[in-house]
């Protein structure tokens, strides 16, 4: 951010920018989402894993459910990783579970049955990276942290004019963070990212940040600054027919009861490569989201 009087730095975002991002955000960001209105680092957390990767529509109703079962850390310890895993349905990538689990392990044994607040207690929490780190100190604790996540990184690309390196790309979201606004500031940065300044679609009539944007006032010329920015064309890869989706069939099956090796393959979906399903269901095994006794999976117990 630049100083006082609203000099531009080598952010483009000038303390008027600010204060028109702030506006938008009062009157046009999604101040239903649920988690936007707590301040509770657990419940944050919950929330910021489970949009590692799923989308809002699908995290609302299993962050309300997941929080009514494990409202604290110390409920989510107490409770075996089946347990957790089973509350993970529907949100996929059933990794970020377990990894919800030993970190509320963590939180108990290390942190007082906290989550810390301190970037590096957070970041040595299994499954949260500077991303999810970030978010919890904006969003539960409203510390002035850039929040960078794909959206946000394409934002600053834009508005920058120019290709981002992660590095450059967390250094310029720090930046922008108006003294005291972190919480609205990065709610209203992934907003803009997430609505506005879209991948394939940017709506810049609408964008606050539109009479600041570099790529905007140059008319749009290719290539897009944004692609290859900090990670932001590293989309998810294709499901059908991937060791993923066979992974997800697995723990889906387990959470209904266990699995013997004789029905594998078939409940993966390749009933013809019983080698294939053996394999991806030992690395299943391997990441702790299973276990195998006597010829049977199951989840952990
Ligand atoms: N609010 C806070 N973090 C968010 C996220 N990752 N996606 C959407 N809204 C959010």
């Amino acid at each position: 951010m630049p100083d006082e009087a609203g000099q531009a730095s080598s952010c483009p975002m000038s303390g008027t920018a600010a204060l028109e991002m702030l506006g938008w955000f009062d009157h046009q960001g999604r101040a239903q989402l649920p988690w936007r209105h707590t301040r509770d680092p657990w419940s944050v957390l919950v929330a910021e894993v489970m949009l590692q990767q799923t989308q809002v529509a699908r995290v609302i109703p299993a962050y309300h459910a997941f929080l009514s079962r494990f409202p604290t850390p110390a409920a989510c310890a107490a409770a075996p990783a089946a347990a957790v895993i089973e509350a993970w349905h529907g949100l996929g990538y059933n990794r970020r579970a377990l990894n919800l689990w030993r970190a509320s392990g963590m939180s108990v044994e290390r942190f007082g049955g906290e989550v810390p607040l301190e970037l590096g207690d957070l970041l040595s929490l299994p499954g949260v990276g500077p991303y999810t780190a970030r978010a919890v100190l904006a969003f539960a604790a409203e510390r002035d942290v850039g929040v960078l996540d794909t959206n946000v990184a394409r934002v600053l690309a834009r508005t920058e004019g120019r290709c981002l390196g992660r590095a450059e790309a967390q250094r310029l979201a720090d930046g922008a963070v108006p003294k005291g606004h972190g919480w609205a500031w990065n709610q209203a940065m992934i907003d803009v990212g997430a609505t506005v300044c879209t991948s394939r679609g940017p709506a810049c009539e609408r964008c606050p940040l539109r009479a600041n944007c570099r790529w905007h006032g140059q008319g749009h010329p290719h290539p897009d600054p944004a692609i290859g920015s900090a990670g932001v064309s590293s989309g998810q890869s294709i499901f059908a027919g991937s060791d993923r989706q066979g992974r997800g069939r697995l723990v889906d099956a387990l959470r209904q009861g266990p699995v013997t090796n004789l029905a594998l393959a078939a409940v993966m979906g390749w009933p013809n490569d019983p080698c294939r399903a053996e394999r991806v269901a030992a690395a299943v095994v391997a990441d702790g989201l299973a276990q195998l006794t006597r010829g049977r999976y199951q989840l952990p117990g």
